[in-house]
């Protein structure tokens, strides 16, 4: 038995997620956790809310929200949603956690111990009113170039024009409209991140079976101009992990906090104590996930994110995990995704452009979102979510091969042999061969599986599923019924077998209807064995019930109708 640490990148608080994050982090990193555990594997599952920073602050703001009150309500939210598309999280954890805290300031105290934090004085804009520094992208103002009355300390967005807030004319806090700002020196904390660069490198170069996308990202940050340039990690606001040196204060730090980006992959590890606090777990419970002089040696870590990601993944933070010079686990394996478009065009949270996880469970069941999603995840490019698209996908895999399939065999056999398995003779050469086309694509299925090649294993199981359409089509138990109800028997045995078989293999992908063919057939989801075993499961007089229609087909006006609801506004 393995012991595989999964990790899905945090999701950001502000918001309810579009299914393009869905499909980019959580909803794989779910299958693989499903299917190890599955195999037997022994598997903790770690994800959380990512809650700080000024997009937390704002967000909270625009509330009219405490900000606390604002996060513990938006993860309360964001966690009834990931139940809802059933991600199997050990944990789901929010990087606000007093676990977080601790450890966070425990690794920054580490890193100034091994000489890898250095203080920057740097000036900044700072608001009278507003009683804060302001980041570039928070002051606003007239474009030197263009004469926009909005441009942004970073950007003009008219004219493209790269700028520093110094350049604005009248410049005003994009918070408050104020334009009582000064600029004033402010001391920061930087990780030496470059000194590692060797380090990483070599790290990065021995990962010989990381997929392109992630080791191609993770090299040009590396060697490309600044990508590794030492970088602040901390700023001058109020919702944080206030900056200490492990329980020590640090002094010229006062009223500082880590940047979100320095404590959010920290809070793979302490979501991860928080499991062991939430479920009456010790220490020694999570460290043996984590710290290799404390069992992890044998752990396989993966991570799964989205490209936008991996930088602060191959980078940043292992140079973390390396700077602190303790024995924390390091990531064996990075999966990472391209970007799922909506429809001829980007998701977009401000123009409401495409379907948000609330409103996906709003219209139909996870399992034809998980279904969809999976079988189409932007692995190798980006992908496109478009209406057509998963109304065929629905109608066909979903509906016509797979619940055709149980339904068929299921009320063929109640109308002529009763809710039992019916026995008949031996299984013959027509069965002998699907058993051996489905070993064949049963092997296949788990090297994709395991492998994380999700796009190739959906489309094994597709093909699995389809097979048993095919016998149930040649072996026509409703015409050979009236000359030879035992042959018609045996065939329906074989057919009522595939479903469990079914059901194991579906789980990772449409954990619901899985568990809908298993109750039905009284059977349980091991996995299994080989084909033939798993088609000689269910003996003649088991009993089973007809379950309902598992997948109902999504019409050419509903899918016009969510068409439309969900273009957003221009
Ligand atoms: O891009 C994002 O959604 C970030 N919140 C991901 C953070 S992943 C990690 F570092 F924890
Ligand atoms: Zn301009």
């Amino acid at each position: 038995m393995a012991r595989i640490l999964i990790t899905s990148a945090i999701p950001y608080i502000n918001g309810i997620k579009h299914l393009g994050n869905l499909v980019g982090s959580q909803l794989p990193a779910d299958l693989y956790a499903r299917y190890n555990r599955a195999r037997g594997n022994e598997v903790m599952f770690i994800c959380a809310t990512d809650e700080h920073g000024t997009p937390a602050e704002l967000a909270a703001a625009k509330a009219g929200k405490p900000v606390e009150d604002y996060c513990r309500e938006m993860h309360a939210i964001q966690s009834e949603l990931a139940g809802g598309f059933r991600l199997s999280f050990d944990h789901y954890g929010r990087s606000s956690s007093e676990r977080n805290h601790k450890l966070t300031q425990h690794f920054a105290g580490k890193l100034a111990d091994a000489g890898l934090i250095e203080e920057v004085l740097e000036t900044q804009v700072y608001s009278n009113a507003d009683g804060r520094f302001l980041p570039d992208r928070y002051i606003e103002g007239t474009c030197p170039n263009c004469g926009s009355e909005d441009a942004r300390g970073d950007q003009c967005e008219v004219c493209t024009k790269q700028l520093d807030p110094t350049d604005l004319i009248n410049p005003r806090s994009a918070i408050s409209g104020s334009t009582d700002l000064e600029v004033r020196e402010t001391k920061h904390l930087y990780l030496r991140q470059s000194t590692l660069r060797d380090q990483l490198d070599q790290w990065i170069d021995s990962q010989t079976d990381w997929p392109v996308l992630t080791t191609s990202i993770a090299k040009k940050w590396l060697h490309d101009g600044d990508g590794l340039r030492d970088r602040g990690i901390t700023r001058d606001l109020d919702w944080g992990i206030p900056v200490k040196r492990g329980t020590e204060d640090w002094p010229g730090m006062e009223g500082k906090v880590f940047y979100v980006w320095f404590d959010a992959p920290i809070e793979y590890i302490a979501g991860t104590a928080e499991w062991a606090d939430a479920n009456g777990k010790t220490d020694a419970d999570w460290e043996r996930w984590w710290r290799t002089d404390k069992g992890a040696n044998d752990v396989k870590y993966v991570q799964f994110m989205g490209k936008d990601n991996v930088p602060f993944h191959t980078l940043s933070f292992p140079a973390t995990i390396m700077g602190s010079g303790e024995p924390w686990k390091l990531v064996d394996y990075i999966k990472s995704f391209n970007y799922l478009n909506y429809d001829g065009g980007q998701f977009s949270t401000s123009k409401g452009r495409g379907v948000f996880m609330d409103q996906a469970l709003d219209i139909l069941p996870s399992d034809y979102w998980r279904w969809w999603l999976l079988s189409h995840v932007p692995e190798s490019s980006d992908s496109e979510f478009t209406w057509e698209n998963f109304q065929s996908s629905v109608n066909k895999d979903l509906a016509d091969v797979l619940g055709n399939f149980v339904s068929r065999v299921t009320k063929f056999c109640r109308s002529k042999f009763g809710e039992v398995v019916p026995e008949g003779p031996a299984y013959g050469a027509a069965e002998q061969a699907v058993i051996d086309a489905l070993q064949a694509r049963l092997t296949t299925y788990q090297t994709y599986m395991d492998a994380m090649e999700i796009r190739k294993a959906s489309s094994e199981l597709r093909a699995i599923w389809t097979l048993g359409n095919e016998y149930l089509q040649d072996a026509a138990p409703w015409s050979k019924f009236k000359e030879d109800p035992e042959a018609a028997a045996t065939s329906v045995r074989f057919a009522l077998n595939l479903i469990p078989f079914y059901a194991a293999l579906s789980e990772p992908f449409i954990p619901d209807a899985a568990e809908t063919m298993l109750s039905a057939m009284n059977a349980t989801a091991d996995w299994p064995a080989s084909a033939a075993d798993a088609l000689n499961a269910l003996p003649a007089g088991h009993a089973f019930t007809v379950p309902e229609v598992m997948f109902a087909k999504i019409t050419d006006d509903a899918r016009d109708d969510m068409q439309t609801r969900f273009a957003g506004k221009s």
